[in-house]
């Protein structure tokens, strides 16, 4: 891979909620000189452009512009929002089907005008789409960053942040594997300001709950169907997920992130891509952290990714 400048340009494929959280987070955050959306619904990406230039005057200069796929020649970051969202009572693998389509459609799009650029992928089920993307575009590159449990994690920080009342940001805990219904906690090594939930207490008084800790997990799982049951969609706290990744990559900052990559045997785990702690730079995936998973974490990791291969197989 040949070295070229950096433009700090990223491209955005689907401007819908998720894909226009982002932009109006990346816009704010001044990361990025340019920002060219593109969606199938080409008046959708030319007024998303419209509404979030008429807000520069507001945060600082970029070029933001509605595109087409030639002029991600030079995009740094990709990032592929675009697909159709997950309905009320409907599983993320269920839309493996009609998004899995989008994907063999878009990534070889990317790849005719750009090999270089990390893509991002937010669409579920994110998991299988980031392999399917990894397969195009070169599984060995590390190029193919999943969001995958990003979201999942700050979630379950945020509520566990809350539930001690202590800043989550504080709080080092870890969702890992499927972003979906098998995603698991990584208990073992969970802690707040280094020590281990087992002896922590909050600055509420609250100490070791069991119980508590496992509804805090029930939840961080089941707050996508709890948010789309109320207002049909989650976007800004995913919007947010995705700047941190884009953040970590334009500025190489080698950020653990529970991104989602094709995995080359780590905990027994090939042919698929899943979350673990990953550090996150400019060359896409750094590095797939070996952390000492215990051995009940181990067992759940392994049989989330095989749940994820069964699905894909089903695909055929
Ligand atoms: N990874 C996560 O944690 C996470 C969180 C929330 C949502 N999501 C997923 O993000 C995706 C987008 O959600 P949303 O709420 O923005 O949906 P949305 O329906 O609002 O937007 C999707 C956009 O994709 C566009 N699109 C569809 N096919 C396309 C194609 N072939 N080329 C270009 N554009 C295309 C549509 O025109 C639309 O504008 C969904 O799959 C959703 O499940 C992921």
């Amino acid at each position: 891979m040949h070295e070229r400048k950096s433009t700090n340009k990223v491209g955005l494929i689907g401007t819908g909620m998720v894909g226009a959280s982002f932009a109006y987070s990346l816009m704010q955050r001044g990361l990025a000189n340019e920002l060219v959306l593109i969606d199938m619904d080409t008046a959708r990406a030319e007024g998303e452009a419209m509404d979030l230039n008429h807000g520069l005057p507001f945060v600082g200069p970029m070029r933001i512009s509605a595109g087409d796929y030639p002029d991600l020649a030079d995009a740094d970051v990709v990032v592929i929002c675009a697909g159709a969202n997950q309905r009320p009572g409907e599983t993320r693998l269920d839309l493996l089907k009609k998004n899995a389509g989008v994907f063999r459609d878009i990534v070889p799009k990317i790849n005719a005008v750009n090999q270089q650029a990390i893509l991002v992928v937010a669409t579920n089920p994110v998991d299988i789409l980031t392999y399917i993307s990894a397969q195009i575009a070169g599984p060995e590159t590390g190029r193919v960053v999943g969001s995958g449990t990003v979201l999942d994690t700050a979630r379950f920080r945020y509520m566990l942040g809350k539930h001690y009342s202590v800043d989550s940001r504080s709080v080092h805990a870890y969702i890992v594997g499927e972003h979906g219904d098998s995603a698991l906690a990584l208990w073992s090594m969970a802690n707040i300001a280094g020590v281990r939930l087992p002896d922590f207490v909050g600055a509420n008084g609250q100490g070791y709950d069991q119980a508590a800790l496992e509804r805090i997990l029930d939840q961080t799982r089941n707050a996508a169907y709890e948010i789309i049951q109320r207002k049909k969609a989650t976007y800004y706290a995913i919007g947010l997920g995705l700047l941190t990744i884009v953040e970590a990559i334009l500025r190489d900052q080698h950020t653990v992130l529970t991104v989602a990559s094709p995995l080359t045997g780590q905990y027994g785990v090939t042919d698929m891509a899943i979350s673990l702690p990953t550090i996150v730079g400019r060359r896409g995936i750094e590095e797939v952290l070996n952390l000492p998973l215990n051995t009940r974490e181990h067992a759940a990791f392994q049989g989330s990714a095989q749940m994820l291969k069964d699905r894909l197989a089903e695909l055929g």
